[in-house]
């Protein structure tokens, strides 16, 4: 059997929207105030995209522009394109083949991925399987959400906490040892939905009853997601850096999921790792699902060192969860 290839991240691009959302305006919309949401969540401002006109696939395909400018390459040698989103353009198509035709990514086919607020992790892992395989050499991974559209700004246990944004990454083999070197996932079916977006899908399809019930935009219960989403993600990391034989010493950094900075607090503290080893900047953009981690990469690229052990952690609605352990190969 021929040896698996392993893949890298080679490039890291990312879109933000220019509007700032800031807590201070969210006071004037809803009961609530900015200490109660930092405190609660961590998050002091989000990103939103204001033109009608544009959505997840735009700020997807500005994503994946940068990462071609930054790598060099033309549209034309991309070969897949996945995107994670739960807030596509369209039911269907899939958002990348909108991106594909954006950035003119003739000779590459593409599919959109489901797995909330795990899409992007689990698109990497998907998109990397592909390179071990040696179906693909280059592979664009987006994650990219306008939670905005989906987010019911009357709701004040909701809205405080997403925003809009798009992070993208290109997977090429490695020759060198580094890149990704182990994932898990998990998911575990939430027939209690817990959190969802009750209609627009085919069980309850658009109607005046449902656009009245306002039964379009994220429901939670918010301390059940919460307790699962902190287990889930602390559980996860633990299993990943054992099954891996890493200590905390060995981990350079965390780059959590951004749902609550009391999640993310959790799971450093089960990894044992310090608080400057963890990647967190909900306080800018708020949680942008799948857009969370691939906007941490990118904030944070210029203070990776090639070989640097890096642990990605989510967790989202569905429920899904899981892990991936990566050395930095930029
Ligand atoms: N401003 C002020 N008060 C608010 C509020 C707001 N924006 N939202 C809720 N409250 C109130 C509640 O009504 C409740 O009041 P009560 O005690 O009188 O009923 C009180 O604050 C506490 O509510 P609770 O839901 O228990 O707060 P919490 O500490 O769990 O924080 C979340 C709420 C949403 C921040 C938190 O549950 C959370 O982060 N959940 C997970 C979210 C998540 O990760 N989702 C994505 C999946 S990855």
């Amino acid at each position: 059997m021929a040896e698996l290839k392993r893949s890298k991240i080679t490039a890291v691009g990312h879109f933000l929207p220019e509007k700032r959302l800031t807590n201070h305006d969210l006071e004037q919309m809803v009961d609530t105030d900015d200490e109660w949401i930092k405190t609660r969540t961590g998050i002091e401002e989000r990103r939103i995209l204001e033109d009608e006109d544009k959505a997840s696939a735009y700020m997807a395909a500005e994503a994946a522009k940068e990462v071609l400018d930054q790598r060099g390459i033309s549209a034309e040698e991309i070969d897949v394109i996945i995107v994670a989103t739960v807030t596509p353009d369209y039911l269907f198509p899939a958002t990348a083949c909108l991106v594909q035709n954006y950035i003119g990514a003739a000779n590459a086919f593409g599919y959109d991925l489901s797995a909330a607020c795990s899409g992007f992790l689990f698109a990497l892992t998907t998109g990397s399987s592909l390179i071990e395989a040696g179906t693909a050499e280059k592979v664009l991974v987006i994650g990219s959400d306008k939670m905005s559209s989906i987010v019911d700004y009357t709701d004040r246990s909701t809205c405080i906490l997403f925003g809009d944004g798009a992070g993208a990454v290109l997977l090429e083999p490695s020759d060198d040892g580094t890149g990704i070197i182990d994932s898990i996932q998990h998911s575990e079916g939430d027939t209690n939905c817990a959190l969802y977006q009750p209609a627009g899908g085919s069980l309850n399809p658009a109607s005046e009853d449902t656009v009245a019930q306002r039964q379009h935009f994220i429901k939670q219960d918010g301390r059940t997601v919460f307790k699962k989403a902190t287990e889930g993600m602390a559980d996860v990391s633990l299993e990943i850096m054992e099954k891996n034989n890493l200590s905390a010493d060995d981990v350079a950094w965390l780059v959590p999921h951004q749902a609550n900075k009391r999640i993310i607090d959790a799971t450093a503290n089960r990894m044992g790792l310090s608080s400057e080893k963890v990647m967190i900047n909900i306080d800018k953009y708020g949680n942008t699902t799948a857009a969370t981690i691939p906007l941490c990469l990118y904030d944070w690229k210029d203070e990776l060192d090639h070989g640097d052990n890096l642990v990605l952690a989510a967790f989202g609605g569905g429920y899904t969860w899981g892990a991936i352990y990566l050395k930095w190969g930029l």
